[in-house]
């Protein structure tokens, strides 16, 4: 089993490249399915979840080739419309093949994807909207069967804003007849992203990346050429590595716009971070200052920072307090960073964070994706060595997280273990 071994207290300095963003590949791979013909994607990072879908592609009848940062999808080989419960339990989403391939082929056959750790991530929103479109829905033996022989426009109000079901919606309205609109929509930047393709195929979408969503469905869409826009994520968690290790270090291609949320936060909390080039410098020369953030939907402070911003919050002079609002079991990073000798007391969906001096090396246990993300980064700090475990969690959104870190300056490396 694979494993991350740090060697703290090494400042980062150098340069980072900051990689396509993960949640709008993913969502833009399961748009091409829209459309019969080859589509090439480029700027795609080589993710776990890539592969996974790439795969998926496969059964449902699109030969996919993945040559990162590109991947191209073939041309389709007939209406294959199931997608099976070993891809979809691997990769939640999965989900999103439900719109395109009941737009497409006006039936679908998808496990439901089930929960994960960081909470129970029901999908009643997304089958909700393709009703709405004129689908009929059946959730049985843990799949979920839609039909409709031709979806029709419809009026549909989310209950909240939920990303992956604005973005399940948004594509099977693009080939719904007639015009549908989406209230209540996620405008998180990768479903503005998810909008510039759907109009690249030929559908009419206007709003994408605001709450409300106007689309014209088209009878055919088309194959398309596009270059995935840069992770946010994967940014804001190299941000964070310098607020913890210090230094200085030039984050090329860090989508600036996109992170003023977390910016924010980050330089209440004694970073520097002024655009430079096609990115952002980001320095942390000063003592680290407690700051309080709440967890919201886009534009507010992202969910997928939460666990970063906490391994920060672990050496700041001084109390803050983390509210996580969007999941409700998103603080298993918290006994782990805990081990690293951290004082934090979690009640309900808060972590209150007291600062300490010094954070010291431990063997901890990746959870998932981003809290795997919060423990390496505080190896970069503490004092010795750090051994996190389990970094399958980490290399479904992470591309060479050790190498880009290690070229930056880190005592990092991938190594592996006996056991689990
Ligand atoms: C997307 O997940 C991201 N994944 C997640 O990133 C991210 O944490 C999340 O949005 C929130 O920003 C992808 O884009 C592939 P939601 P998603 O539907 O769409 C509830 C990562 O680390 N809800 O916006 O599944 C849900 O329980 C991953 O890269 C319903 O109640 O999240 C949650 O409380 C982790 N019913 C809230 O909405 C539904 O039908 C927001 O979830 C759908 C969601």
């Amino acid at each position: 089993m694979d494993a991350i071994r740090v060697r703290g207290q090494r400042q980062l300095h150098g340069t980072i490249p900051v990689g396509g963003a993960k949640n709008a590949a993913l969502p833009i791979l399961c748009a091409t399915l829209l459309s019969d013909g080859t589509s090439h994607l480029k700027n795609v990072p080589g993710l776990r979840d890539i592969n996974t879908t790439a795969e998926l592609l496969g059964v449902l009848g699109r030969k996919t080739s993945v040559q990162i940062p590109e991947v191209t999808v073939g041309p389709s080989t007939g209406a294959f419309v199931e997608a099976p419960y070993e891809l979809v339990r691997q990769m939640r989403a999965s989900v999103l093949v439900l719109g395109p391939l009941l737009a497409r082929h006006g039936k679908a056959k998808v496990s439901l994807p089930g929960g994960c750790a960081i909470g129970a991530r029901p999908v009643d929103q997304h089958l909700k909207g393709l009703e709405a479109l004129g689908a009929t829905i059946r959730v049985e033996h843990g799949y979920i069967e839609a039909e409709a022989p031709r979806l029709r426009g419809a009026e549909i109000v989310f209950d909240l804003p939920t990303v992956t079901g604005t973005e399940n919606i948004m594509m099977a309205a693009a080939l719904a007849k007639g015009r549908s609109t989406l209230v209540n929509c996620a405008r998180e930047p990768e479903v503005e992203e998810l909008g510039r393709v759907l109009n690249k195929m030929g559908a009419k979408v206007d709003g994408a990346g605001t709450s409300v969503i106007h689309i014209t469905g088209a009878d055919e869409l088309a194959p398309f050429e596009h270059a995935v826009i840069a992770d946010r994520i994967e940014a804001g968690t190299f941000m964070a590595a310098v607020g913890l290790a210090g230094g200085s270090i030039l984050l090329e291609h860090a989508p600036i716009d996109d992170l003023e949320p977390v910016i924010v936060k980050l330089r209440k909390a004694g970073l520097t971070i002024e655009r430079e080039g096609d990115g952002a410098r980001v320095e942390r020369l000063g003592p680290l200052l407690p700051v309080d953030v709440t967890t919201a939907p886009h534009p507010g402070f992202p969910t997928d920072m939460q666990a970063q911003f906490m391994a920060l919050m672990t050496l700041a002079g001084g109390r803050s307090v983390l509210t996580e609002t969007i999941f409700e079991n998103r603080f298993m990073h918290v006994p782990e960073l805990s081990r690293m000798g951290a004082r934090i007391e979690t009640r309900h969906n808060t972590a209150l964070v007291e600062g300490v001096k010094g954070l010291s090396g431990a063997s901890v246990m990746a959870t998932d994706l981003r809290a795997s993300a919060s423990l390496v980064i505080a190896g970069l700090v503490a004092e010795g060595e750090t051994i996190v475990r389990r970094v399958y969690h980490l290399d479904r959104g992470y591309e060479s997280i050790e190498k880009k870190l290690g070229r930056a300056g880190a005592d990092i490396e991938r190594i592996s273990l006996e056991g689990p």
